[in-house]
């Protein structure tokens, strides 16, 4: 199986589905970084995933408190969002390398701002703006977890229609 694969999405409504099918490969443990410009799809791709594994709430954009975390049955998911850091020795001082670990699930928004300090995923997401206002995703899996996750949302179906090869960099 390939490590990388693209999505070509033409509305908030294909970023959601696309979302809703990561739910599908979601294991304790999991690290999924999302990177992309601001306005990219990174929080709602985020939200669909998590009101997917049944979590009935609100899903706000971390943003502002750096962190949200749900308790979807017995799995502790953390949402993060590092726009707001000026270094990434924040992320060490905040002490939320504990909640990296092999029974939490963490989705992390603007990893590039935490750099170094941060764990390695198990899967990369980078969303881009398309000329046509719609959104492109490039999924990376670095680890047997990640590409098991990256599986598992192709197979998940709908969204596996739109599949493209990556766009040349
Ligand atoms: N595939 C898409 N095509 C067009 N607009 C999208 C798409 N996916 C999401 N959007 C819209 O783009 C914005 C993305 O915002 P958000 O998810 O907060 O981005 P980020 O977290 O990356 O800053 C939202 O207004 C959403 O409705
Ligand atoms: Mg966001």
């Amino acid at each position: 199986m390939e490590n990388t694969k693209c999505w070509r999405l033409p509305d908030e409504a294909a970023t959601q589905a696309l979302g809703e099918a990561l739910a599908q490969g979601v294991v304790p443990g999991l690290k999924i970084f999302l990177a992309g410009d601001l306005g990219a799809g990174k929080t709602t791709l985020s939200r669909a995933l998590i009101r997917a594994l049944g979590h009935a709430g609100p899903v706000k954009s971390p943003t502002y408190a750096l962190v949200e975390v749900y308790v979807i049955s017995s799995l502790y998911l953390y949402h993060f969002d590092f726009y707001r850091f000026e270094s990434p020795e924040e992320f060490l001082d905040a002490g939320f390398g504990e909640h990296f670990n092999e029974t939490s699930v963490c989705l992390v928004e603007w990893p590039e701002r935490a750099a170094e300090c941060l764990p390695a995923p198990d899967l990369r997401l980078f969303l881009h703006h398309t000329a046509d206002g719609g959104r492109e995703l490039e999924a990376v899996a670095d680890t047997e977890r990640g590409q098991a996750c990256l599986n598992a949302t192709i197979s998940a179906g709908g969204v596996a229609a739109c599949c493209v090869a990556p766009a040349p960099r």
